[in-house]
């Protein structure tokens, strides 16, 4: 099965965070592809199928200049995503006033676009706490998912 990971980071931690879940969907047995948020149109992401999004938020609620090409862009569409299955990790900070806003914004957009949720948002307060138990799970579920379909 193919997981597409992207994340969109200042500092470093939402990609820490993609490098640990693509070693485990690789453990697991998926084909993984791992990449920027940027690196995406809407053209191109809307033909993923399995997808893990990792981004931290800055300014007030924004997503990193990473992902913020993608975002406007995402932001803007109304191209449905229906076989889309994804899983979100939000990082950011309780002390700012838009506490993973820029996680929460996304997540949705996609599922105002009938992408699927496979497992609820994990939202991380300042570090990356229960990112490796949320990645265990989300893999589990994303497989359940396939078989259900086959
Ligand atoms: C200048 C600045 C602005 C930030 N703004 C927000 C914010 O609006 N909301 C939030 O939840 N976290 C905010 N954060 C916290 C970061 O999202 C958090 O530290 C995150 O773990 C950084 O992840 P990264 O290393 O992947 O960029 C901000 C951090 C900095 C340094």
């Amino acid at each position: 099965m193919q997981l597409d990971i992207l994340y969109a980071t200042v500092s470093g931690n939402a990609e820490t965070v993609a490098r640990k879940l693509e070693e485990l969907a690789k453990e697991d047995g998926y084909d993984t592809s791992l990449n920027e948020l940027n690196f995406h149109t809407v053209k191109t992401f809307k033909e993923l199928r399995n997808v893990a999004i990792i981004t931290s938020t800055y300014g007030e609620g924004d997503v990193p200049e990473m992902g913020l090409d993608f975002w406007m862009e995402l932001k803007n569409s109304n191209d449905k995503l229906i076989n889309m299955k994804y899983g979100l990790i939000a990082l950011g900070d309780r002390s700012h006033e838009v506490f993973c806003g820029a996680g929460k914004k996304i997540s949705k957009k996609l599922q105002d676009l009938d992408a699927k949720k496979v497992i609820e948002n994990l939202e991380c307060d300042g570090n990356t706490e229960g990112s490796h138990e949320w990645s265990l799970k989300f893999l589990t579920k994303l497989k359940a998912f396939g078989y259900n379909k086959k």
